[in-house]
């Protein structure tokens, strides 16, 4: 049976009940994800699965001196806090708040996680010293169109929570309280599909996204090892519990897509599109990805076996043309989102993947982007804009604040 599974977003039966699976949890405005914590917890924000709404904004700072920064960050803290744990608008807060919300603010789930770009440690602020080690500016890979005006900043927040008017609000209450001290360079509003009709979600390509994530949380330690920043390390002592992220925003040509037959999409991802079970087989999207040694089954250039080569895993390792014999560490903590936008001049669909990672070392992410440079998917996506940051360890306690350890 040949054809495309129309676009495939909302699964095979769209409109059919969502069965209720393991990870499933349903949103609800009352929920709170506790702010304080060793990391910032809209990263891995276990055991939970990152909420359908998601924005991502780029800043450069406008803050002039270093007494200047540390007041913005004491804010953010201090809104981010509030706005995490919702409650009543309160009368010392300074302000009666956006009244999006209504009278009682809600926390509907929201995180704020913070990162900052190399440029923050240029030579305003005195910070040069304590810069990342590996933290550069995003540089195009071999089929990037990069858009300069949705490119880097100084300052990178990704809000997430589970209903849209939650995040506005959390717009016009920063923006209102940091007015000269930052200003919006880009922004790119995403959000994240339910369960269709279960297992992970689905991006626009129609296939279950993000399911190789559990292969960190199922194994103890594996986060630690890859996501986290901790000692010993050659990075600055300051960024222990943070994280590189990483943000692409990745457009699709989803008419070209959506006209090809979806046997070829399946090997051009190497899952199938319904189930999300690997090419090789399996019970579910959780088996195991096993890779052919002729590359007849997993194609040697489709998405996930360039993704991750396994040549780290000997238990599934397997010869691939495209990758050399040992590649670094290919595990990244992947939390995308799915965005569609005004149309372009030309009247076509603006819409594709704000796609984001953490990982302790950012090469990791580089060499894979590398490797990804040669796979089938490349004539349906064009990376436009995004940039490298730090997200910044967490804010332990109430006497915390974002980047104090950088700061101090
Ligand atoms: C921009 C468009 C992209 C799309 C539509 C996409 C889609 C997918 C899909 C459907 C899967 C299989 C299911 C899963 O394991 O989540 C997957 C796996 C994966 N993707 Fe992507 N991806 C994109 C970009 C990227 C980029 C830029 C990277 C990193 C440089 C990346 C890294 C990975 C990794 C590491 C896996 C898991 C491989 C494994 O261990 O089996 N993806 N992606």
């Amino acid at each position: 049976m040949g054809g495309t599974l129309t676009a495939g977003l909302l699964g095979a039966a769209a409109g059919q009940p969502v069965r209720k699976g393991s990870r499933e949890r349903s949103p609800s405005a009352g929920d709170i994800v506790p702010f304080h914590g060793v990391h910032q917890s809209g990263i891995t924000q276990l055991p939970r699965v990152p909420q359908q709404q998601g924005v991502f904004v780029a800043y450069d700072v406008t803050a002039e001196t270093r007494d200047q920064l540390t007041d913005l960050f004491r804010i953010l803290t201090a809104r981010a806090r509030f706005l995490t744990s919702g409650g009543p608008a309160r009368p010392a807060s300074g302000s009666s708040g956006s009244g999006l919300l209504g009278t009682t603010l809600v926390p509907d789930g929201l995180t704020v996680t913070v990162a900052v770009g190399s440029s923050l440690f240029d030579d305003r602020f005195g910070l040069a010293g304590r810069k990342p080690v590996e933290l550069v500016p995003m540089t195009a890979f071999a089929h990037d169109d990069l858009n300069p005006a949705e490119c880097h900043g100084d300052l990178l927040l990704q809000l997430c929570a589970n209903h849209s008017d939650a995040l506005v609000n959390v717009l016009i209450d920063l923006h209102t309280r940091t007015t000269g001290l930052m200003r919006q360079r880009w922004r790119i509003d995403g959000f994240r599909s339910p369960q269709r009709p279960s297992g992970t979600p689905r991006d626009l390509l129609g296939f279950h996204d993000d399911v190789a994530n559990h292969f960190l949380t199922d194994v103890k330690g594996r986060i630690d090892n890859f996501v986290w920043v901790h000692s010993p390390s050659p990075e600055p002592a300051w960024t222990t519990g943070g994280t590189y992220q990483v943000v692409r925003i990745v457009r699709f040509d989803l008419e070209k897509w959506n006209r090809v037959p979806v046997e070829q999409q399946q090997r051009i991802i190497g899952r199938h599109k319904v189930t999300g079970v690997p090419l090789n087989g399996g019970h579910d999207e959780n088996s195991p990805v096993v890779y052919d040694p002729a590359g007849e089954v997993m194609p040697f250039s489709c998405h996930v076996r360039l993704a991750n080569p396994q040549t780290t895993d000997s238990r599934f390792a397997a010869p691939n043309p495209y990758v050399p014999d040992k590649v670094p560490p290919v595990h990244i903590w992947r939390r995308s989102y799915q965005y569609m936008r005004a149309p372009d001049v030309d009247g076509r669909m603006d819409a594709g993947h704000a796609f984001c990672c953490f990982q302790r070392e950012l090469r990791t992410y580089i060499e894979m982007q590398r490797r990804l440079e040669n796979e089938m998917l490349v004539p349906y996506i064009t990376p436009t804009g995004g940039g490298y940051f730090f997200a910044l360890p967490g804010v332990k306690d109430d006497h915390d604040s974002y980047a104090r350890t950088l700061l101090t």
